[in-house]
């Protein structure tokens, strides 16, 4: 692997195999009593969030802890950066004190790359802006494999707010390298131009495309990236693009329904769909750590001590 892992095209379908492989064996630590492997003893891992996050943050947190890293927590909210600090000064002061990999969320896209040219050790993309989570996509393979057996070949529909969604970037460049079928649903005005390059097809009918689906993502309408209207309302949305127990009595017996999370209830996911059989929302939460688990143990060279 890399020293970094900054986008979902960082890594070939071999890298990305031997993610799932190791998250795979270390999901087995999550299982025992004690929690907790040695073999980051003695390095030092940051988080880094200048923006909100509930799994991510705290996945990282218990997946360098379940290695017996030291970490960090740095929320950009109570530090210097209120006070105007830029993010190359936060990234020498935490150079200055000898983080061996930096785990950072930000709203602008490129931030983990600028922050690779400034660090020794290595950068970990938890979410830059529209742009990448290469760990959520890592953890939705993880969660599809684990599932369904396999990647290669399926049929995997990513729903929703495309335009806004990194979690939908990565995934389609991660499950196209690892074989899978994507096709992107949503409304005109929440797909992106240019999807037309994507290694996806894409659709504005999820009624049409439900049927032939074995996984459907469910991605959470992000207001917070948005100064526009792009649908008229959240019950017009929920009725074209929403997956109520209705449409998800469309899909094939076997198909699983993910969502990153957060959820919001009612509007992209139903209450029922989401609390259902085929849900694999909460699993995805426990995936998270042992696929960062295997992403930190890689790139910090774990297994070479
Ligand atoms: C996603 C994110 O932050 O990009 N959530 C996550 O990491 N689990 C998606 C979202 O916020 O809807």
């Amino acid at each position: 692997m890399n020293r970094h892992l900054l986008s979902a095209a960082d890594l070939d379908a071999a890298g990305a195999t031997e993610v799932l492989d190791t998250a795979a064996e270390l999901a087995n630590v999550t299982g025992r009593e004690v929690k907790k492997l040695p073999t980051l003893r003695g390095r030092t891992v940051v988080n880094l969030f200048y923006e909100d996050s509930t799994r991510t943050r705290i996945s990282f947190e218990a997946a360098a802890k379940r290695l017996s890293a030291d970490v960090i927590n740095f929320s950009a909210k109570g530090s210097s950066v209120a006070k105007g600090e830029s993010l190359k000064d936060t990234a020498l002061t935490l150079q200055a004190m000898g983080a061996d990999a930096v785990v950072v969320r930000h709203s602008a896209a490129g931030a983990p790359h600028r922050l690779a040219h400034w660090l020794d050790g290595s950068v970990l993309n938890a979410g830059d802006g529209t742009n990448e989570h290469p760990t959520q996509a890592l953890l939705d393979a993880y969660t599809i494999r684990s599932r369904l057996g396999r990647l290669s070949g399926l049929t995997v529909a990513v729903v929703g707010d495309i335009l806004h969604s990194r979690v939908a970037h990565s995934n389609a460049r991660l499950l196209h390298t690892l074989g899978a079928k994507v096709v992107l649903v949503g409304p005109p005005t929440l797909m992106p131009v240019g999807v037309g390059a994507w290694p996806v097809s894409f659709s504005y009918d999820l009624d049409a495309v439900l049927p032939e689906a074995d996984v459907v993502m469910m991605l959470r309408v992000q207001q917070e990236r948005m100064a526009d209207s792009y649908f008229p309302t959240v019950r017009e949305y929920a009725r074209h693009y929403g997956l109520d127990s209705r449409r998800a009595a469309r899909l094939a017996e076997h198909a699983i329904v993910m969502a990153p999370g957060p959820i919001i209830r009612g509007m992209e996911i139903a209450p029922e769909v989401a609390d259902s059989a085929r849900s694999t929302i909460v699993e995805q939460v426990a995936n998270g750590v042992s696929v960062r688990m295997a992403v930190l143990y890689l790139l910090l060279g774990g297994g070479r001590q």
